[in-house]
């Protein structure tokens, strides 16, 4: 089969021929469909530091994925070939206190899809059978393609509830975008989305009616003034990873705000805890999604009128991967779907 890997440790993957994989008793094969580019793809497309350390090599990459069930391993029931599915990235164990208390995304244990054990970016690849989420008829399967990072950004926007509530959101990637526009969604007043850069916040403005803001040309005092708040933001999600905006956030926050974070900082940076504390903030961290809680509300959502279609903005064959992730790494895209 045709498989995306990372075949040497050097910037770049490579599309070649690899075995098929063959499914446990406890697993099924999918005939992958479509599948969507993500953060940390491209990390391991670039070969950072953090993928140094984590990705063996060889790792056929990649854990956003729609397809089909081909093939079910012979104790898995509820599952049949044929299906359109998606799932779960995140692979867990059966030892830990958290997975035996059912908190299954907090276990210590988590390997990820096309991290730590072989990935979707190939025709097919092999999942646990208890990681299949099946998709509904009216879920395509480019929805299904892009559900593990609605699903990062279900699992933030409600970590809080946002009914009536002032959000900002740091980061239009395509998480922040479909974070804000749960937000709205879900009923919240003012939702504000802040960016540095312009493509990812004209984005933003057309997935939903929110407010962009480039931070580099307008500060929040004068968009909260705009916008007649008057104490701050009642709710924040941190979505770029960057102490800057963090601080911004904290900085217009209102007393006992709270603050669910996801972005991911490259390095450890420094926190005025004294301001937080004055401000009697709550801070969530939020990592992957709650299984299978975030996948219901998500699935749920997008039947009841929720569209993050829109932050889609390239469709290209798998063959024309190199033109994918080098557009995500100019920043001049929002979610790219691959089609294999
Ligand atoms: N915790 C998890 O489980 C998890 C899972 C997936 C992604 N992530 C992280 O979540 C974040 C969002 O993911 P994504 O794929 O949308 O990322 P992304 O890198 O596409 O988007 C981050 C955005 O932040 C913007 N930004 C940079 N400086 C800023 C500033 N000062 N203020 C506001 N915005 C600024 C960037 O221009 C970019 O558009 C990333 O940090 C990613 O690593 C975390």
């Amino acid at each position: 089969m045709r498989a995306l890997v990372k075949v040497e440790a050097a910037r770049g993957l490579t599309m070649r021929q690899e075995p098929a994989p063959v499914p446990g008793p406890d697993d099924v094969i999918v005939k992958v469909k479509k599948t969507g580019i993500c953060g940390t793809d491209v990390h391991i497309y670039k070969w950072d530091e953090w993928a140094q350390k984590t990705i063996p090599v060889p790792m056929i990459v990649g854990h956003e994925y729609a397809g089909e069930i081909v093939e079910v391993g012979s104790h898995v029931k509820n599952l049949a070939v044929g299906m359109r599915v998606s799932g779960e990235g995140h692979v867990v164990g059966t030892k830990s206190r958290a997975v035996r208390a059912g908190h299954f995304h907090l276990d210590p244990e988590t390997q990820g899809i096309g991290v730590n054990i072989p990935g979707a970016f190939a025709d097919y690849v092999r999942i646990p059978a208890f990681n299949v989420v099946p998709l509904p008829d009216d879920i395509d399967d480019e929805l299904g393609a892009i559900l593990d990072p609605l699903g990062n950004a279900v699992h933030t926007a409600l970590s809080f509830n946002l009914i009536g509530e002032d959000v900002i959101v740091t980061g239009a990637g395509p998480i922040g975008i479909m974070a804000a526009a749960i937000a709205r969604h879900v009923g919240a007043r003012h939702v504000v989305i802040t960016d540095v850069n312009p493509t990812r916040l004209a984005l933003a403005g057309r997935v939903a009616d929110i407010t962009p803001v480039n931070i580099t040309e307008e500060d929040l005092k004068s968009v909260m003034a705009r916008l007649k708040m008057a104490e701050g933001f009642d709710v924040g999600l941190e979505m770029s990873g960057q102490e800057a905006a963090f601080q911004q956030m904290t900085d217009h926050m209102v007393m006992g705000g709270r603050i669910a974070f996801l972005g991911i900082p490259s390095r450890p940076f420094v926190v005025d805890w004294a301001k937080l504390v004055f401000k009697v903030l709550t801070i969530k961290c939020i990592y992957g999604r709650e299984m299978f809680e975030t996948w219901y509300k998500m699935l749920a959502m997008l039947q009841s009128g929720l569209n993050v279609r829109p932050v889609i903005t390239h469709r290209l064959r798998a063959e024309d991967y190199v033109d994918g992730f080098e557009t995500m790494i100019r920043g001049e895209s929002g979610k790219i779907v691959l089609e294999w």
